[in-house]
């Protein structure tokens, strides 16, 4: 796998590019922090990644191999949902369903996937046991606190053993020890394969981990040596 930006450019509001000819490559198994300020284009990054945005020039591409390959400009939305149910993506609000439990939250994916009953018991345990949070299976998510809620959402993300995590500040709403249970658990997907992209603001985090950084300043990749 490996997610390519080809010289990417996003403009939402004429005359403001978000992203200026921005061009890099994940390789599959990366740890990546996305950072800069706020407004930069972190989230537009990984809404291009998912394809919910699609760039005004240039392209991205994220490829399996050469008979799969996803493709900005020419992806039908079909297509587009098949890509999204291998990714997982994690929001700094944790966006859980506020009226289904914990155990629901995270089959409510896999239903949609049409797995099984008995297989799709099986693995919303094993995901939830993965995060440290399968003893909360059957609460709701305002009977959890934000780090046990980020947990739901981690799991819900593995659900479909995804090649990719994109994670948009996921740690923003937490304090500092939370912050670093949540890094922990992202660093055991990522010792296990999964390629991990992580927008964030959190200084300590970046400058502390040995992981390559996409730094942005308004649109633009500062750090481009590091492509
Ligand atoms: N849907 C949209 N419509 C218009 N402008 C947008 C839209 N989404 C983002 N922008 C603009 O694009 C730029 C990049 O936004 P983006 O959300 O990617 O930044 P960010 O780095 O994620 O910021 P933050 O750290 O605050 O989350 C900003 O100037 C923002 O105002
Ligand atoms: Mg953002």
């Amino acid at each position: 796998m490996i997610i390519a930006f080809n010289h990417v450019t996003k403009v939402y509001e004429k005359n403001w590019k978000a992203l200026n000819d921005v061009h890099f490559i994940i390789n599959s198994g990366e740890f990546i922090f996305l950072t800069g300020p706020s407004g930069a284009g972190k989230t537009t990054i990984l809404k291009l990644i998912y394809m919910d945005e699609r760039p005004d020039t240039g392209e991205v591409l994220i490829s399996f191999n050469k008979d799969l390959t996803y493709r900005s400009g020419n992806t039908p939305l079909s297509k587009i949902q098949l890509l999204r149910r291998k990714l997982g993506i994690v929001f700094q609000d944790f966006k859980l369903l506020p009226d289904r439990n914990i155990f629901e939250n995270v089959a409510f994916a896999l239903r949609v996937a049409g797995m099984p009953n008995l297989k799709l018991k099986k693995r919303v345990y094993e995901v939830l046991a993965s995060t440290g949070i399968a003893h909360k299976a059957l609460d709701f998510p305002h009977q959890l606190s934000g780090g046990e809620q980020q947990r739901v959402s981690i799991a819900r993300a593995l659900a479909n053993e995804p090649f990719i995590i994109l994670a948009d500040e996921p740690t923003g709403n937490l304090d500092n020890n939370t912050a670093w249970e949540i890094i922990r658990i992202f660093q055991d997907i990522n010792a296990s394969g999964t390629t991990i992209c992580m927008a964030t603001h959190n200084k300590e985090l970046i400058d502390t981990l040995p992981y390559r950084h996409l730094t942005l300043k308004q649109g633009g990749l500062v750090n481009r040596d590091i492509i």
